[in-house]
């Protein structure tokens, strides 16, 4: 967009909320990637859907009792939304998340409707697998394309106490969407001194001997469980150690905006990929590609910074309003970091993991 073309948009928003209208009328340029502060395209999105959760992980939301949102986006604002990212903004990839995203009561007709819309789009989702058995054929053949899988351990007493939930139903699921015509679903599991820590080749194994790819994280300090996480943090390089002690690995080359390092893992015939995601000791910001929204409408441009930006007025007269949209991302994309600060109040349940 030239520098006249954000004048007539700036002034024409000040008209408008000064009561005149004049949004409708203002041309709407056919494609305007997102481009950042600091020249980094951005592509892909993080959606909340749902801000509820069955699951109470440590690291994420101690406590029990539901989380509600505020008042949600219905699903036919976040589909206007993704379509407009689509055709006039360059959206390459869309991630479904939550609080658990198969929670929200609409989620299969939801990823249809997406496919639907935005036929290239790459459509992923993350879950903690407790109801995927439920809904892996049918998200399947809405067009969902990928899963993420939380599982920080096998072990069923271990995983109820660090999640508050039953590790026998995500591997039903696992299983379940594997049998739907998933590829291997890629499993996450938080790294945490004394939970899980000594589990590590354990989790390696059971996820290559389903030819899945599993990926370690280090726990981030945000939200209601910062102080857990600081406390039973293990950083990339103790993991990498413990992996390396049984594991031959070679380094995958990074593709821009991929947050794993990625190895090829081998021991003699057992072979597989593991990720190591390090937001803390290993910083990828700066080949970020992302931007989140939540379930009520707040654009984060970024994880780790608490500004957003509210979408809701994109829908003030009714109608979705292209203008109103590019200002407001334009705006938020601008005020990027180039890295994050770990400044966030909000955990990944509201955010979205
Ligand atoms: N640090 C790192 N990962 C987290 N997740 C949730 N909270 C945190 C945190 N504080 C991960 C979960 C899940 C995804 C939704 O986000 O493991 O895979
Ligand atoms: Fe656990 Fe994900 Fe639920 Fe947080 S949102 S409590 S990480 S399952």
């Amino acid at each position: 967009m030239s520098n006249s073309d954000s004048t007539v948009l700036a002034t024409n928003l000040h008209r408008s909320s000064s009561g005149t209208k004049a949004m409708s009328i203002l041309p709407v340029l056919n494609h305007r990637p997102m481009i950042d502060g600091h020249g980094r395209t951005i592509d892909h999105l993080r959606l909340s859907v749902t801000s509820a959760c069955n699951l109470r992980c440590l690291y994420c939301r101690p406590g029990t009792g539901s989380s509600k949102c505020r008042s949600d986006l219905s699903d036919t604002q976040r589909l206007e939304f993704i379509e407009y990212l689509y055709e006039k903004r360059g959206l390459r990839q869309l991630r479904l998340t939550g609080g658990e995203p198969l929670l929200h009561k609409s989620i299969v007709e939801l990823v249809a409707r997406i496919r639907n819309a935005a036929p290239n789009l790459s459509l992923a989702m993350t879950t903690n697998g407790q109801t995927l058995s439920k809904f892996a054929n049918e998200l399947r053949r809405a067009g969902l394309d990928r899963l993420n899988i939380s599982l920080d351990t096998l072990d069923p007493q271990r995983y109820e106490s660090l999640a508050g939930g039953r590790v026998d139903r995500v591997i039903r699921g696992i299983d379940a969407a594997i049998d739907a015509g998933f590829p291997p679903p890629k499993l996450n599991s938080v790294v945490l001194r004394g939970y899980n820590d000594e589990q590590l080749v354990n989790l390696t194994e059971w996820a290559f001997e389903r030819s899945m790819e599993i990926r370690f994280l280090e726990a981030m300090p945000i939200g209601p469980a910062a102080d857990f996480n600081r406390r039973y943090f293990v950083s990339a390089s103790e993991i990498r150690k413990i992996l390396e002690d049984r594991y031959h690995l070679t380094s995958i080359p990074r593709n821009r905006g991929e947050t794993a390092t990625r190895f090829h893992a081998s021991r003699s015939t057992v072979v597989g990929t593991i990720g190591i995601i390090a937001p803390m000791s290993e910083s990828f910001c700066g080949q970020c590609r992302r931007m989140r929204l939540t379930a009520d409408g707040k654009l984060f441009p970024c994880l780790l910074d608490s500004r957003f930006q509210d979408i809701s007025p994109c829908w003030q007269h009714s109608a979705f309003q292209v203008n109103w949209a590019n200002e407001l991302i334009d705006q938020s994309i601008a005020g990027k970091k180039l890295t994050g600060e770990f400044q966030q109040e909000s955990g990944m349940v509201t955010l979205g993991g």
